[in-house]
């Protein structure tokens, strides 16, 4: 069973992408579409405030008479940040992101912020452990 340690080890780069809690939300999307990602965290130093997503974005904006170039991103992030640690597997990560409806979850190591993994990296982890049991039966059985 591999870790959000190893899928650490798989991405590009462990740097988390975050804004301030006085960045609009507009800064925001801004910065989620250049990186192509769809969440930020929001930190002041070195203290986690919360996170914003696509689905934040979706749900309390326009819909809520918001305009996004006038609204502090503290405003609308979710201050209930869930967190995993580099031992957790990646079962337990899918387990959570099921019954809390998440798609992201921020890495904690002994209190520092080492990474985040999304549900595309768990998804991809678990259909390479996939392939690999299939490769390795496939062997067994036309040995
Ligand atoms: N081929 C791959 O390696 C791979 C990995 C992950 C996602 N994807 C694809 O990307 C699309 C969207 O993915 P998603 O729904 O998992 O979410 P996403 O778009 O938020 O995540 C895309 C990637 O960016 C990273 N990321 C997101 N927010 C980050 C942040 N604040 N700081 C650092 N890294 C951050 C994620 O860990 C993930 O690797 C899907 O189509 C998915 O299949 C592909």
């Amino acid at each position: 069973m591999s870790t959000v340690a190893q899928i650490l080890l798989s991405k590009p780069s462990h740097a988390v992408h975050t804004v301030a809690p006085t960045a609009t939300v507009r800064e925001a999307i801004e910065q989620m579409a250049h990186r192509r990602i769809g969440a930020l965290l929001i930190v002041e130093g070195e203290r986690i405030l919360g996170i914003f997503t696509e689905r934040d974005y979706a749900r309390k904006i326009e819909v809520r008479g918001r305009t996004s170039a006038g609204t502090p991103i503290r405003d609308v992030m979710t201050a209930d940040v869930m967190f995993v640690t580099p031992a957790t597997t990646t079962q337990e990560c899918m387990a959570l992101m099921t019954d809390k409806r998440l798609r992201h979850l921020p890495v904690l190591d002994g209190g520092q912020l080492v990474g985040l993994v999304s549900i595309g990296d768990l998804v991809k982890e678990i259909i390479s452990e996939q392939q690999f049991v299939i490769a390795q039966l496939e062997s067994y059985i036309h040995s």
